[in-house]
C-alpha cells in the first residue's frame, strides 16, 4: 500500500444489529450476517475485503441474538484437532481462514436497531480520532482488487471521505441512495449532495451509495445529535450531507460487480455469481446452470401446509 500523508485508514465498522426483516423466515435464529453465500457467511466476507485492504482492527456493532457473528471468528481447538487428525488440510485451512488474532475483534453493542447512522455512532469510542471503513456486510462485491483496497487507494491521494458508487438502471433509484456528482461520467468525482431514495424523475445521478465507505471521525460528532429521519430512522446520509458542509466527499466508480444480498432475489444472484467466479466450484456451477435455463419452472416449492 502506498505511502499518504494522510491518517492511515487502519480500523472498520461493521453494523450487524439491524433485524434482517427482509429475509424472514431464515433470519428469525439465524443473524442474515450468518448465511453463507457460497461457502461462507456473508460476514466473513466481509471481513476479508478489508483485510485485503489493510484494515487491523474490525468492530462489529451488534444486537441482540447476534452471538454467532463473533462466535464465528473464534479458533475451535476441538474442531481444528479433528481436522488434522483426519488430515482434511484443505478444510483445516478454510476454517483457518475464518479466525481472528486476538484483541483485534471489537464489538459494540445496540441496544435498540434505531438506524443505520446510530448503529455507526455506537462505534465512537472504539474508532476514536481516526478515519474508518464503513462496510454494509449484505452488500457484497465481486471485484478483482477488493473495493475498499481500490477506495484506500483512493484516500490515500485524496484524503477526506470516500464513498462506493454504482450504477443503477433509472428505474430503480428510488431503491437507493443517489449521489449528486460533480462529473457524472468520471470514475472519480467530487461529490455534490446525496438524496436518500429519490423518485427517478427526481435523481441527481444514477450512481447509488452501495455501502462501502470511508469516513472521517467528525461524523460521529454529528451523529450525536442527528435526528431521526426517512422511517423513523437515525439515517447515515442525513449526517454525511451535514459533514459535506465542512469536508470533501469523494466518490469512485469502483471496478466489480455489486449485489444487495439483504433481500431474497439478490442473495440467490449473489451466489450464482460468486459460485461461478470461484475456482473450486465454477466449471461444475456453470454446467448445472445450463440444464436450468430452458427447464419451465413447473415444480411447486412454497411452504408445506398440513393435508390432513
Ligand atoms: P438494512 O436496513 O439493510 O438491514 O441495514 P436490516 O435492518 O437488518 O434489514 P431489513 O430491512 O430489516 O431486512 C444495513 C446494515 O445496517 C445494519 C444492518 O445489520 C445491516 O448490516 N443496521 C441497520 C444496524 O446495525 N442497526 C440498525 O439499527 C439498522
Amino acid at each position: 500500500m502506498s505511502d499518504t500523508k494522510f491518517k492511515p485508514v487502519k480500523k472498520a465498522v461493521f453494523p450487524v444489529a439491524g433485524l434482517g426483516t427482509r429475509f424472514l423466515p431464515a433470519t428469525k435464529v439465524i443473524p442474515k450476517e450468518m448465511i453463507p453465500v457460497v461457502d461462507r457467511p456473508v460476514i466473513q466476507r466481509a471481513v476479508e475485503e478489508a483485510r485485503e485492504a489493510g484494515i487491523e482492527e474490525f468492530i462489529f456493532v451488534t444486537g441482540r441474538r447476534k452471538s454467532a457473528i463473533t462466535e464465528h471468528f473464534e479458533i475451535q481447538p476441538e474442531l481444528i484437532e479433528e481436522l488434522e487428525a483426519k488430515g482434511k488440510e484443505k478444510l483445516l485451512e478454510k476454517v483457518r481462514h475464518s479466525d481472528m488474532e486476538s484483541g483485534k475483534l471489537m464489538t459494540a453493542k445496540q441496544q435498540k436497531a434505531l438506524g443505520l447512522g446510530h448503529a455507526v455512532w455506537c462505534a465512537k469510542d472504539l474508532v476514536g480520532d481516526e478515519p474508518f471503513a464503513l462496510f454494509l456486510v449484505d452488500v457484497m462485491i465481486l471485484a478483482e482488487q477488493g473495493c475498499m483496497a481500490q477506495m484506500i487507494d483512493v484516500y490515500n491521494k485524496t484524503g477526506g471521505n470516500v464513498i462506493a458508487a454504482y450504477d443503477v438502471p433509472r428505474d430503480i433509484t428510488h431503491k437507493y441512495g443517489i449521489l449528486d456528482v460533480e462529473d457524472k461520467a468520471a470514475e472519480l468525482s467530487k461529490i455534490k449532495g446525496m438524496v436518500e431514495k429519490p423518485k427517478p424523475e427526481n435523481a441527481p445521478s444514477t450512481l447509488s451509495i452501495v455501502g462501502r465507505y470511508i469516513l472521517q471521525p467528525e461524523i460521529f460528532d454529528i451523529l450525536e445529535n442527528q435526528k431521526r429521519g426517512a422511517g423513523n430512522e437515525i439515517q447515515l446520509t442525513d449526517a454525511m450531507v451535514k459533514l459535506m458542509a465542512d469536508q470533501d466527499f469523494t466518490s469512485l466508480r469502483f471496478k466489480g460487480e455489486s449485489y444487495d444480498c439483504g433481500h431474497h432475489v439478490g442473495f440467490i444472484e449473489a451466489n450464482i455469481a460468486f459460485a461461478l467466479a470461484d475456482p473450486e466450484f465454477g466449471p461444475q456451477m456453470r454446467e448445472i446452470l445450463q440444464k436450468y435455463q430452458d427447464r419451465p419452472g413447473t415444480t411447486r416449492n412454497e411452504p408445506r401446509k398440513a393435508t390432513a
